[in-house]
């Protein structure tokens, strides 16, 4: 399957149901880390909210979510250092908090916003991301519970987006008209 999307095409090499079974998985290992406890999930939008929804369906445990914006320097898409969290006035103090990211790239959107988070003094943060690419990853924290690993590459769909498209589209789809 493919699609083109501004200038560039993309093909389908991740399934919606590979996808749904890797947040199926993600949603056990955080049912039981969390049982008995009340996280808050803090979404990173605007990416987030796919796998938000995805993954809330399938929790069982108390908890509750919210959403959060970052502010960032743009220059490419993820050299952006995140200066800020926008609409984020949550009183955190004492609870255990789960990011919910779309992708872990070079990782230092996570570290920036979990730097932020805990000024906050919550009781713990644990991040979930529905995309890591380890090969990018250039952070030391632990990345706690990941859907799908997938190679260096550029991909959309299942909430992330070229230049604002593609976030509708099933499944993950990689470019492959990128330059080397
Ligand atoms: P990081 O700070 O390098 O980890 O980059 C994280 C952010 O870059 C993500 O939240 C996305 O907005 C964007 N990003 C990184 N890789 C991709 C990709 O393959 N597709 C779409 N957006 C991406």
């Amino acid at each position: 399957m493919r699609v083109r999307l501004h200038e560039h095409e993309f093909e389908q090499f991740i399934s919606e149901n590979e996808v749904n079974a890797a947040v199926t998985r993600v949603a056990q290992e955080l049912n039981a880390h969390y049982a008995g406890q009340r996280p808050l999930f803090v979404g990173v939008l605007n990416g987030a909210f796919f796998f938000a929804t995805e993954l809330l369906k399938r929790l069982t445990i108390e908890c509750e979510i919210t959403f959060v914006k970052v502010a960032s320097y743009h220059g490419t898409s993820s050299s952006g250092k995140v200066t800020d969290l926008i609409g984020f006035n949550e009183r955190i103090e004492g609870r255990h908090i789960v990011i919910l990211e779309d992708i872990v790239d070079t990782g230092s959107t996570i570290v920036h916003i979990l730097d932020l988070l805990r000024d906050r003094h919550p009781a713990s943060v644990r991040i979930a991301t529905l995309l890591f690419k380890p090969d990018a990853y250039k952070q030391q924290v632990p990345i706690d519970h990941v859907a799908i690993r997938i190679p260096n590459a550029f991909v959309v769909g299942s909430g992330l987006d070229h230049n604002g498209l593609g976030r509708n589209l099933t499944g993950i789809y990689r470019i492959i008209d990128q330059p080397a």
